[in-house]
């Protein structure tokens, strides 16, 4: 009420209509009104419409346009359509624009007030977005802005389909104040009743500033396109003024910072386009709402295909390291690992694939880094992943070789007794199907840890490699033959024979099998049958856990 005709907005000269309404989404013109009325030229109601869309439809204006460009980024527009399968997109709150009447703010006003926003198809499905747009106040969130885009997240809870963010913004608009940071709190929290009932994905394909960073954080997945984007709480500004640090954008939150050294960015891109076609592939593996399952997808990779590469692929040494995502890709179809946070805590690999079309979370402990060991990082990137896996109904595959928690007074001052209970919580607390298979070092706490039987894994398989047992030789030795070691006549031989006494006894999957710990010691070359006929006998598995209001996970 009492606001600017929207017919009046946008008063700087670079936004004038300049004939895009060509590319107004309206099928066909209008027939005209009588047979004398000019037949090219539509009627004054469609016309005003036309105008109107051709205004919106530039944003911020064509200057703001090139300069989008020249720095590496789409414009949001180009963006929503390269997301969403053509023609599908339905733009909602085209003509929204801010209510600020601060600092001249009223005679700048822009349709869309700088975020798109609306509804399309992935592949078919129904998606939510909104993309912000970085030509309108450098994306920067209004109170207006904000409400288009709880509007979207609030139908697509309602309908049960995924949101993504297109983030790409300078974050709380100045000029509005409190208002803006009201509309982000709205956001928050609508991603927090949103988080375990429809997936959220975010790509970060420019700033992300202040508390912008938190919608983004509370969603399941972060994206991040290299050299154009950036998540920090405080910039280097703020940063050397406080700290007297100095550090550019890129080394305090550029994709390959969040990527490697903090964890918040699950995947990066070289470019906008990669990005959005990663986003594409990574919704293909989830459902579109917690009542859902993953979408299956037909493959002519045999499913009960044997891999005779398996049966030598795990080295007898059990210090030796291999890749796991060898043995991974051997197993899942067409050999194709989409992997989640590769270059962060690289001694556990997470991600999805699939097994005879059917979508399952993947989480190996990596021999190759750090021997695989959990520590802080990895017992938390794959805590997240399980539990995400749980809410969307995606069977985890669990595949073991672990020496252990990694020891020392980092990890222990850093809190490696939480933050590896965070995993062990995660396994234990999901009901989907698991099926765990041991490669070989299965030791102590960590075998538990590992999707074990004692914490509801439906099947546990065993290669003939596995080594289950409190420790590995050595350091079993070392303790419960102390004294017969330091007597012997000759200690080296002693020792020698206890280990291999120990390595016969327990480092073998034969007692944990003889428990019914594990339930079948398998040929390797069968594995990915024996885990395609587990998932099939587990397809409608239904486990639920106490009534509660929510788990107190160790956080
Ligand atoms: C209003 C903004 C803006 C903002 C940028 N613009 N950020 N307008 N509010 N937050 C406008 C600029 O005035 C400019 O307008 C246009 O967007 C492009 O900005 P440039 O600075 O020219 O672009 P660039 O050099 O690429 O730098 C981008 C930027 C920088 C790094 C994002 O603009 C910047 O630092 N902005 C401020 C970031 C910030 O501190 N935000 C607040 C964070 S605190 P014209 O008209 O010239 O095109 C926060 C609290 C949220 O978000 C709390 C929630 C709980």
């Amino acid at each position: 009420m009492g606001g600017p005709s929207l017919d009046r907005v946008t008063a700087r000269p670079e936004e004038a209509y300049n004939g895009l309404a060509m590319t107004v989404p309206r099928s066909a013109p209008p027939a005209p009104a009588s047979p004398s009325a000019n037949s090219s030229a539509p009627p004054a109601h469609m016309k005003r419409l036309d105008d109107l869309n051709a205004k919106a439809l530039l944003g911020g204006g064509e200057d703001r346009i090139k300069k989008q460009h020249e720095s590496g980024k789409l414009t949001a527009r180009e963006r929503v359509d390269l997301l969403l399968d053509p023609g599908s997109f339905v733009e909602m709150d085209r003509f929204v624009t801010h209510r600020c009447t601060e600092f001249g703010m009223e005679q700048q006003k822009y349709l869309g007030d700088g975020v798109i926003t609306g509804y399309g198809l992935v592949d078919g499905r129904k998606v939510f977005v909104f993309a912000q747009d970085f030509t309108v106040f450098g994306g920067s969130l209004s109170g207006a802005y904000a409400q288009k885009i709880c509007k979207v997240m609030d139908l697509a809870m309602k309908v049960g389909a995924p949101v993504i963010g297109l983030n790409d913004s300078g974050g709380a608009r100045i000029q509005e104040g409190v208002e803006s940071l009201a509309g982000y709190a709205d956001i928050f929290l609508r991603n927090t009743l949103a988080s375990g009932v429809v997936p959220q994905l975010s790509a970060i394909m420019g700033p992300c500033a202040g508390g912008a960073v938190y919608s983004p954080a509370i969603t399941d997945f972060i994206l991040m396109v290299e050299g154009t984007s950036y998540m920090f709480i405080t910039g280097p500004e703020v940063i050397k003024t406080v700290t007297h640090e100095e550090v550019t954008k890129e080394d305090l939150g550029g994709a390959n910072t969040h990527a490697s050294k903090s964890g918040v960015c699950h995947l990066t891109a070289p470019d906008d386009r990669t990005c959005i076609a990663q986003l594409r592939e990574m919704l293909s593996f989830m459902p579109s709402n917690n009542h859902e399952d993953p979408p299956f997808k037909p493959t002519q990779d045999p499913p009960l295909r044997e891999v005779p590469a398996l049966d030598t692929m795990i080295p007898i040494e059990s210090n030796r390291p291999y890749d796991v995502k060898d043995v991974i890709r051997a197993v899942v179809d067409d050999e194709h690992l989409f992997e989640i946070a590769e270059l962060f805590a690289a001694n556990i690999v997470v991600g999805f694939a699939r097994i005879g079309g059917r979508a399952v979370g993947v989480v190996a402990n990596q021999p190759q880094v750090l021997a695989g060991v959990l520590d802080i990082d990895a017992s938390m990137k794959a805590a997240r992943f399980v539990r995400f896996c749980d809410c969307f109904n995606i069977p985890l595959v669990t595949f073991v070789d672990v020496p252990g928690f990694l020891p020392g007074t980092d990890q222990e001052y850093g809190g490696i007794i939480k933050h590896g209970a965070k995993l062990l919580f995660a396994f234990a607390e999901a009901t989907v199907p698991k099926v765990t298979v041991i490669l070989r070092k299965a030791y102590g706490g960590a075998y538990d840890v590992m999707a074990s039987k004692h914490i509801r894994a439906d099947v546990n398989l065993a290669f003939p490699t596995a080594e289950i047992a409190v420790m590995g030789p050595d350091g079993a030795v070392n303790i419960i033959h102390k004294n017969e070691i330091a007597k012997a006549a000759d200690p080296v031989a002693t020792r020698a024979a206890f280990i291999a006494d120990y390595r016969e006894r327990f480092a073998n999957p034969y007692k944990a099998a003889e428990l019914g710990f594990i339930d079948e010691v398998i040929y390797p070359r069968t594995l990915r049958a024996r885990l395609h006929r587990a998932l099939e006998m587990l397809k409608d598995k239904r486990d639920v856990n106490p009534p509660k209001k929510h788990a107190n996970i160790p956080l």
